[in-house]
């Protein structure tokens, strides 16, 4: 294993002002995102958009790189350079996603444990090749004022993720390490704060057991918010204070990094929340942003499958960037939104 060589990926993945722009839908939930925008839901288009995203002017300058998923991790831009050459060629690290999703979990009617273990070293080593450097892998862990999360729910996935990410450093891939909570449901912030620790103490206690180098990994959490539909909606400050508390109290000062998903807030909450997270006293990692939704809408809109929507597209999706790459200095505010 070459940890000299994954924590200086680790590293890069962080660097200053950059964070990650997630791409890695599944061919499932990228084609709802086309529907509701009203585009095709073809592997053309999901190229084409790809394509788009990878070759926004200035993306380098806010994205350190890019999470692709299997199908566009082999296509090619219209040129005919591979993707993963262009990413590159455009400064951009290349990441995988790994899981074959949440599938429902045996006896507990509501949650899932995901899969992906089967054959994973080979197909590791066939994203390396590929140029691959980092990789992820998600576990949905959903939320409830009773039952769940169950503790067979966190501990399925919390085993799957930590065997996932030992056999990543093995190939020489630094593996993104997502456990999420969801946001849906009612529940409150403290609600999502008490399950988040839960869930995290479960993975790291998982990792350590597999063998994992915790210094040659991320951390992808998520935010400690309330449910979408609970009636109580926290600040940007409430949200950064109970979010850093949770990772305080579990997250080990080894780990290189901790980049949020956005899962499901809007562009400028995503945004005003993590910037509300910098300058709360000295932190032990580097925080940064993995976001998908968060940097991809509204620029999927304005694009809708149609080539002459092409720039201010890649201008929307560059505003993103530069509000989180500002964010990550605490200097977001809502005014760079009018300007
Ligand atoms: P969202 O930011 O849209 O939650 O996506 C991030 C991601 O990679 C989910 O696995």
């Amino acid at each position: 294993m070459n940890i000299p060589a994954l924590t200086e990926t680790a590293h890069a993945m962080v660097a200053e002002g950059k964070g990650l722009l997630a791409m890695d839908e599944s061919n499932g939930t990228c084609n709802k995102r086309f529907a509701s925008a009203g585009i095709p839901q073809t592997l053309a288009m999901r190229r084409a958009w790809r394509e788009l995203l990878l070759t926004t002017p200035g993306l380098s300058t806010c994205i350190s790189g890019v999470i692709l998923y299997d199908e566009t991790i082999r296509q090619a831009a219209a040129g005919g350079t591979p993707f993963p050459r262009l990413a590159q060629d455009a400064g951009l690290l290349v990441g995988i996603k790994v899981d074959t999703g949440a599938k429902a979990l045996a006896a507990h009617p509501g949650e899932t444990v995901t899969e992906g273990l089967d054959g994973l070293r080979e197909r590791l080593l066939s994203y390396f090749g590929m140029g691959a450097r980092f990789a992820k892998w998600r576990g949905v862990i959903a939320l409830d004022d009773l039952r769940r999360p169950t503790s067979a729910c966190t501990s399925a996935n919390a085993h799957a993720l930590a065997r996932y990410a030992a056999l990543c450093q093995e190939a020489g891939l630094v593996p993104i390490v997502e456990p999420e909570v969801l946001m849906d449901g009612p529940h409150t912030q403290a609600r999502c704060q008490e399950a988040t620790e839960a869930v995290l103490h479960s993975v790291f206690e998982q990792l350590v057991l597999q063998g994992v180098v915790l210094e040659a990994m991320i951390l992808k959490p998520n935010m400690v918010v309330a449910g979408l539909a609970c009636s109580v909606q926290n600040t940007a400050a409430e949200v950064a204070g109970a979010t850093l508390q949770c990772l305080r109290r579990v997250v080990p000062a080894a780990v290189p990094g901790i980049m949020f998903l956005s899962g499901g807030q809007s562009g400028e909450d995503a945004s005003s929340r993590l910037s509300a997270m910098q300058g709360q006293g000295d932190l032990p990692w580097p925080l940064s942003f993995s976001y998908g939704r968060a940097l991809q809408h509204p620029a999927l809109d304005i694009w809708a499958g149609q080539e002459a929507n092409r720039l201010p597209a890649q201008q929307a999706l560059m505003h993103r960037a530069r509000c989180n790459s500002a964010a990550l200095k605490g200097g977001y505010s809502t005014a760079m939104e009018a300007a």
